[in-house]
């Protein structure tokens, strides 16, 4: 159960004339939403999809070492955080999966082939565009590899495509070499494709993939409460808080808001507008950014992630530590709301498939709804273009 307070810490710091007049608005925006073609990922995925998905991860698990996911951006975050969130931090017994692609770090590939070079390793590339620069480096070099120790035959059975249907280099390839490989719909972009295989792929590997997936649609009933977190987050920028930071107490949410900050920055950060996203995972940052949020420049708004229950029963001094954890959270959002910080809670019963899925679809359509209200289009993101044209330039 997911429970929201968008206003008890907040409805000081906004207008609530024009909260009211926006929240009457809200049938304009869904229909500003549904004219949108690349709105696929609220549509059900195919139970025939889902088959292949699973017979797919369980090929992998039986005929390789590891899984190498090499994607940037959207073709990563959504299962990576995923995964962060429900792998051991310690004894992880899950199948090994290496995402790579997310850098140019020569240090880090020489690492990487290093350990991968007496490994029987699959590759699952996705781009959707099909010429992303470090995807195409990466999936490169680990081909390379793979070509030292396999004929070209055999490197055909461990290498895996999700990319456009029709269009891209990566397609190409696929239709020349005849790779296993999957879709990612015209009508998804990549930064809303969790339900799509290039993040159900790996997860099928590791977890129950009916779990997630009746999760994520489970977050269909948050309509209404997506539409309010984006009504007020648009009311704080007005006031003047043109900075959210997520604010988490479990680390292993860390890249869970690395996703958020991926969707929301490239959704509305357009044409001069838009919140910019920030994260903050404590206790540890409140011996760092505490300080600024509490005491600084008052250009920030918070969303706590607060998990009421955990089943990890550890004790220290008669109390339960995750006990302690949420009042050291609640004394926080006092505190900073008494420094003139507005914060909204986001409350999980525990952290658990269902939960994490319905905030995957809670998050997406309310980053959408936001995006309209700032009057930008949610699913492009031309911005990031500029710099690509200049290493174009430079590397001719
Ligand atoms: O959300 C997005 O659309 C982007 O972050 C892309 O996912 C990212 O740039 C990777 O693109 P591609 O899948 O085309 O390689």
């Amino acid at each position: 159960m997911i429970k929201f307070d968008f206003n008890t810490y907040v409805n000081k710091f906004i207008d609530l004339d024009k909260y009211n007049n926006l929240l009457n608005e809200k049938d304009e925006v869904i229909n500003k939403f549904n004219s949108y073609d690349m709105i696929g990922w609220t549509e059900r995925i195919n139970d025939e999809l889902i088959n292949d998905i699973k017979d797919t991860a369980n090929y992998v698990k039986n005929n390789f070492d590891c899984l190498v996911m090499v994607g940037i951006g959207g073709s990563f975050l959504g299962s990576y955080a995923f995964d962060k969130i429900f792998s051991k931090y310690f004894n992880n017994d899950n199948f090994e999966i290496i995402y790579a692609g997310t850098s140019l770090s020569s240090k880090y590939m020489d690492e990487l082939l290093n350990y991968l070079k007496d490994k029987n390793y699959c590759i699952c590339v996705i781009s959707k565009s099909g010429t992303t620069m470090e995807t195409t480096i990466t999936y490169n070099l680990l081909k390379d590899l793979l070509k030292r120790k396999y004929n070209e035959e055999e490197i055909k059975n461990h290498i895996i495509a999700i990319t456009d249907k029709d269009k891209g280099n990566l397609r190409e390839e696929v239709n020349r070499e005849g790779y296993k490989s999957f879709i990612i719909p015209n009508d998804i972009g990549g930064r809303y494709s969790f339900i799509t295989p290039a993040h159900l792929l790996p997860l099928a590997i590791n977890y129950d993939l009916d779990s997630i997936i009746s999760g994520y649609y489970h977050g269909k009933r948050l309509v209404d409460e997506a539409y309010n977190y984006a009504v007020v987050r648009r009311l704080l920028f007005d006031a003047g808080k043109v900075v959210e930071n997520f604010s988490i107490y479990e680390e292993n949410m860390a890249f869970f808001t690395e996703w958020l900050k991926q969707l929301f920055g490239e959704s509305e950060g357009k044409n001069g507008v838009g919140i910019l996203p920030m994260s903050t995972v404590h206790t540890r940052d409140l011996h760092s950014l505490g300080q600024f949020i509490q005491d600084g420049n008052k250009l920030l708004f918070e969303t706590f992630f607060k998990v009421q229950n955990s089943s990890d029963y550890v004790h220290y001094d008669g109390r339960n530590l995750h006990e302690i954890n949420n009042i050291v959270l609640d004394s926080v959002i006092n505190a900073h709301y008494s420094g003139g910080v507005p914060c909204i809670e986001i409350n999980l019963d525990e952290v658990n498939y269902d939960n994490i899925g319905q905030l995957i679809y809670f998050f997406q359509l309310s980053a959408a709804f936001s995006s309209i209200l700032f009057g930008v289009n949610p699913f492009d993101q031309p911005g990031v273009e500029v710099y690509k044209q200049e290493v174009r330039e430079r590397l001719g």
